[in-house]
């Protein structure tokens, strides 16, 4: 979390850092800040608490400069306010520092190195710049040199993305990387770095990777990447294609409903992606073989992409044969089960930056077992380092609540699962016809956006006052209830939970009471009327019952009926609902819908 971007060797940086800022946002909004330098004398910092916007209307036309740098801030260390807010600087006023990461030796490195020092905030990040400052100041080093002995000084557990200035070479950005995202921009007569290439589309779309580890000055000139040991680094640059409008919002209030809205779109671009004209899917094959030699998947992912992998171990299970199982990454980086003598490891993340995700790939790579990352973000760290890379082509996703990457996630893997099914000549494979079955979803999810005005009343009819509401079914909807209510949650503060219907009769119906909102998904023939009877035992209890139906299945009570899709793939239509419930109830609440209180898109720490 924590979004960077800096710049040099343009008349206007301000406007790039903020600009840059606004699309960064995603990564944290406790706070942000900008310190800019016109390379004359005359320099500016400016922080704020809270949104880009605080940050932008503190501007004034005085403040110009034609290097600097930026940063919107997701509190790690320091509780959100003006003076931990980022850039921090040394006591001097000389040096000033961007940082995305933790520090996890940075009381040692303060104890041991600036206990003179008074400090201004409660960052991990002062700490570092302080540092520059001392050996720069007290040791004589030079500014290269200096930053170079701190990072030597950071233990490698840490993680971070820095960029240093300095005063007196204020054409010059300083900036290293350990674990957490950074890339370099690569203009005419400027240079830039930021968290993500999305940030500086607007200036260039020419772009080189820094590795783990390495440092690199950036200058409006050049760039120079040197490892850790002082050997200079040959990068080859490479190109991002994608228009920087299709970060924008259009005429949409908010990311999300856009997000949604894009759905159909992304499922028939995966169509053309990664199916030929007879619907076969074209997934390398030397990834198939290594798949296929497999005796367990193992699916990794956290929050969203962890629930879309409970739908992709059933696909894979159904598809292919092969055993496969789920878990939150957190839990398996400090916990791992007893391993499969072949496994081969899926990582699900739209981002390809999680760090929890990432703790359990950097173990996987040790091991030396294969690995595939499923991601909607090119050249992001997991999709760097796992031993094979498939995109999800949902286009950039903005608002912090998951959605068209989910159901990106969800229909890959139904190919993915086809594709070697097929390859180990199992008839489940060949007889699912993935193209048609993708069609029709796209129809489904068309029909479904379109009734958006009946969701916007079902929102503010059930989900407006209650303080909790639960999402239930069985199997693959249970696994839909658990995406559903994390929306809910995360968007609009309802407290929702997803529950297996079954289990909600075993402690959790003491928290029915008169209105409480339950919602059932009911998509599978073998389950349909255990859900329903366990709808009827909350009803007998006073709470208020919405039922989310696949049409073969539906009762005339039911609220929401969803078209009839191959049950495997049915997630993809029943999460669609939920989504727009919680977004009209979110929005009903006069939230700001994109970005939840307390949360990132981007979660690079542990
Ligand atoms: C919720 C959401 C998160 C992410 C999670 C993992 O809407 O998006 O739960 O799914 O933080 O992120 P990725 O998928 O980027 O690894």
């Amino acid at each position: 979390m924590c979004g960077i971007v800096g710049i040099t060797g343009v008349p206007d940086a301000v406007s790039v850092l903020v600009s840059g800022l606004e699309r960064l946002e995603y990564r944290g909004y406790d706070s942000a800040g900008i310190y800019v330098n016109d390379q004359s004398g005359q320099d500016y910092l400016v922080r704020r608490v809270g949104r880009i916007a605080n940050l932008k209307s503190a501007l004034t036309p005085a403040i110009k400069g034609i290097t600097g740098i930026g940063h919107t801030r997701w509190a790690t260390h320091g509780v959100p306010s003006e003076t931990n807010a980022h850039p921090q600087y040394s006591a001097d006023e000389r040096f000033y520092l961007v940082h995305n990461g933790v520090i996890d030796n940075f009381e040692q490195l303060k104890s041991e190195y600036l206990a003179d020092v008074k400090f201004q905030s409660q960052t991990d990040t002062e700490v570092i710049v302080q540092l520059v400052d001392r050996f720069v100041v007290d040791y004589e080093m030079d500014t290269r040199a200096a930053f170079l002995k701190v990072l030597h000084l950071i233990s490698d557990d840490s993680s971070y993305a820095f960029v240093l200035m300095d005063r007196q070479t204020p054409d010059t950005l300083y900036v290293a990387k350990n674990k957490s995202p950074l890339l370099i921009g690569i203009g005419e007569d400027f240079n830039m770095v930021g968290s993500d290439a999305v940030a500086m589309l607007k200036e260039t779309h020419t772009f080189m990777e820094i590795q783990d580890r390495e440092v690199v000055t950036v200058q409006p000139e050049g760039v120079v990447i040197r490892d850790f040991d002082g050997n200079e680094m040959k990068r080859d640059t490479f190109r991002v294609d994608m228009d920087a409008s299709a970060a924008d919002k259009g005429t949409y209030p908010f990311y999300m409903l856009k997000e949604v809205d894009e759905q159909p779109v992304v499922m028939r671009k995966l169509v053309q992606e990664y199916l030929d004209d007879e619907g076969i899917p074209k997934i390398d094959p030397k990834l198939l073989a290594q798949m296929k030699a497999a005796d367990r998947l193992y699916i990794v992912g956290a929050g969203t992409s962890y629930h879309a992998g409970l739908i992709g171990a059933r696909l894979f299970e159904r598809l292919t044969g092969i055993s496969t199982q789920v878990f939150i990454s957190s839990e398996f980086a400090y916990e791992q089960p007893i391993m499969a003598a072949k496994p081969f490891f899926i990582f699900l993340t739209q981002s390809g930056e999680t760090a929890d995700s990432r703790e359990v790939l950097v173990n996987v790579k040790k091991q030396g077992w294969p690995s595939l990352t499923i991601t909607n973000v090119p050249k992001s760290t997991l999709s760097r380092e796992a031993s094979f890379t498939l995109l999800l082509h949902a286009g950039p996703e903005i608002s912090v609540a998951s959605t068209k990457a989910y159901t990106a996630q969800v229909a890959f893997q139904a190919i993915l699962a086809k594709a070697l099914g097929m390859a180990m000549n199992k008839e489940n494979a060949a007889n699912f016809d993935i193209k048609q079955q993708l069609g029709l979803v796209a129809i489904g999810m068309q029909a479904i956006v379109d009734s958006k005005d009946e969701l916007e009343s079902i929102a503010s009819r059930y989900l407006s006052q209650p303080r909790n509401a639960f999402y239930i079914g069985r199997g693959i909807d249970w696994s839909v209830a658990l995406e559903s209510a994390l929306k809910l949650k995360e968007i609009s503060y309802v407290q929702a939970e997803g529950f297996a219907s079954g289990e909600l009769k075993h402690g959790t119906i003491a928290l029915i009471e008169d209105k409480t909102p339950v919602i059932g998904i009911i998509t599978q023939d073998r389950t349909a009327n255990l859900t329903r009877s366990n709808l009827q035992e909350v009803v007998s209890r006073g709470a208020s019952v919405l039922t989310i139906a696949s049409k073969h299945l539906s009762q005339p009570d039911d609220t929401i009926v969803l078209p009839d899709v191959d049950p495997l793939l049915s997630p993809l239509l029943s999460v669609v609902p939920a989504q727009l419930l919680a977004y009209y109830t979110s929005l009903g609440k006069g939230l700001d819908v994109d970005k939840p209180r307390n949360l990132a898109k981007s979660v690079t720490v542990q």
